[in-house]
């Protein structure tokens, strides 16, 4: 055991030029695919109405809490993932490497639906899935096969799309932080703010917008004595705010040293959460349309994930005047959600692997993605694609990221038991400051919920399977998916920091309260009462 060694370079790490600009990044990586399709019809499945209790606890006791805590570790640690956790302590590297793995899966599917989005805003032009856009769907675009588990056959199309999603994304994080992400969130969430604030007026003013607003907005309360109804809730905020997946520990180590860190998790938080319940607006009163026209009720129409977006959408821009705009404003605005949540989640990958070499962040971001690319076109731009997609999706959210939260806040908070460490750092610098309850939710009752949650989701799908989906299949897509991801975190770890970059500069007194080696002469803040000194540690 070292302790830590004096060195008192100061990080040249990229950052973000203003707060405004971080903001566009973290709110346009929060609002994605998850905001659109997902919440309206997790919300409507566990009790519409009602749903938005479960939905504003969990947003309150984890959503926010969680996501100060990601902030907080980044912007102390100044790294990615892997090297925020290296300085937390070397044995638990590992955590970073987990999330890492995690994301590199997500942004491989991600992707694909991303390009699906994109043509169909091309398609909503001339509607040309014709009068049945579900066989269309399932048999002329995807050609699905369900039952290969691989099955080889490259739909050109998509494999198209596909490739120039890749290299937009690619070139975007080749550049630096500003110039970059920067500038490309910049742009894109504002046009997907009006483009989707237009597409909710219009939905609103529809024949029958109000039945389906009353079938989302009733609140059936019987639900709340449900716990799923409330795992779908923790579920739903985790994945729609990005935390857990070590996107906001990437984020905020490019923030400036003295930014306002619980101030801006709450901007980007109410940001999200506005969006979302918008989404559930402008869904719900299409949906309601949808059923005055075919003279059904909203829960018949109400289809769920992919259908929802890609079979129930083109449904209703078939029968609506203008339809072909409607369809325009909303698969764009899947699509510019979708693009600016994908650069965040390979951002983790990017980040780390040029933490860790040592290497620019054009190499890392050039190199990284484009294996990232091939691999997500070898698999998602195929026939078998949805299949191998919908169990990499429950496999990578519902087990990756609840896992590696646990372990993250476990080991933080209790294993290295820097839980104040924490604390202190956010109020070092935000105005709005955390006590005893923040601890609390962070680091007893969310993890508890987590573990909770876990357990329960793993012994429905030893049980009872996913989706009647192949053994094979979800061995392949699912379990395997995890064992690589869990091989990585043990491997990485092993091969050093190239110049032992975990050493430097983060030790300047800028970023909140000091890591390590103090100016000569300050006091340490955190002799009294803390139960572990901070250090670079070099255990
Ligand atoms: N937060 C992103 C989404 O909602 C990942 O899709």
């Amino acid at each position: 055991m070292t302790t830590s060694t004096p060195h008192k370079t100061r990080s040249t790490r990229d950052t973000f030029n203003t707060r405004f600009v971080f903001l566009m990044a973290a709110i346009g990586s929060a609002v994605g695919l998850g905001n659109i399709w997902r919440f309206p019809y997790v919300a409507y499945e566990n009790g519409g109405g009602a749903f938005l209790i479960p939905y504003m606890v969990a947003l309150l006791t984890a959503g926010i809490p969680i996501l100060w805590f990601d902030l907080a570790i980044g912007h102390r640690f100044r790294g990615s993932a892997p090297l925020a956790f290296r300085r937390i302590s070397s044995r638990w590297e590992g955590i970073g490497w987990f999330k890492v793995g995690v994301n590199f899966f997500i942004a491989i599917y991600y992707a694909a639906i991303i390009a699906w989005a994109a043509l169909y805003t091309i398609k909503s032009l001339q509607q040309t899935w014709g009068e049945d856009p579900s066989t269309y769907f399932i048999v002329d675009f995807l050609q699905a096969d369900a039952e290969a588990t691989y099955s080889g056959h490259v739909v050109p199309s998509i494999l198209g799309v596909m490739i120039l999603v890749w290299v937009v994304c690619i070139a975007t994080l080749a550049t630096s932080i500003n110039k970059g992400i920067g500038k490309l969130t910049s742009i894109f969430l504002p046009v997907l703010a009006v483009m989707f604030i237009i597409l909710v007026i219009r939905a609103f003013f529809l024949d029958g917008a109000a039945e389906g607003l009353n079938a989302f907005f009733t609140p059936d309360w019987s639900v709340l004595s449900n716990p799923s109804v409330w795992i779908a809730a923790y579920g739903q905020i985790f994945f729609s705010l990005s935390i857990g997946f070590g996107i906001m520990i990437t984020y905020a180590s490019y923030l400036k040293p003295r930014t306002n860190l619980t101030n801006t998790g709450l901007v980007t938080a109410f940001a999200n959460s506005s969006f979302e319940v918008l989404a559930g607006i402008g869904v719900f009163a299409t949906l309601g349309y949808m059923a005055a026209q075919q003279g059904v009720s909203v829960d018949e129409v109400a289809e769920s994930g992919i259908g929802l977006a890609f079979i129930a959408f083109p449904t209703i821009i078939n029968l609506m005047p203008l339809g072909w705009l409607f369809g325009v404003l909303f698969f764009g605005s899947l699509f510019l959600a979708g693009v600016t949540s994908l650069i965040s989640i390979m951002e983790v990958v990017v980040s780390a692997v040029a933490d860790k070499f040592n290497i620019s962040r054009r190499v890392s971001a050039i190199s990284v993605g484009s294996a990232m690319g091939v691999l997500s076109c070898f698999l998602f731009a195929t026939s078998s694609g949805l299949v191998t997609l919908d169990i990499m999706d429950k496999f990578t959210n519902n087990l990756g990221i609840v896992f590696g939260s646990i372990c993250a806040l476990v080991v933080v908070g209790w294993i290295t038991g820097r839980r104040r460490e924490i604390q202190q750092h956010l109020n070092a610098v935000s105005q709005f400051k955390v006590g005893g309850f923040w601890q609390f939710l962070t680091f007893v009752a969310t993890p508890l919920l987590l573990v909770y949650f876990l357990v329960n989701e793993i012994i429905t799908i030893v049980r009872e399977g996913y989706e009647g989906y192949s053994s094979t299949q979800i061995g392949l897509f699912g379990w395997a998916v995890l064992g690589v991801i869990l091989l990585v975190s043990f491997v990485m770890p092993l091969v050093d920091f190239r110049g032992n970059k975990y050493l430097d500069g983060i030790e300047t007194s800028d970023y909140g309260v000091p890591v390590g080696g103090r100016p000569a002469g300050t006091p340490n803040p955190l002799a009294a009462g803390n139960a572990a000194a901070p250090s670079t540690d070099d255990k």
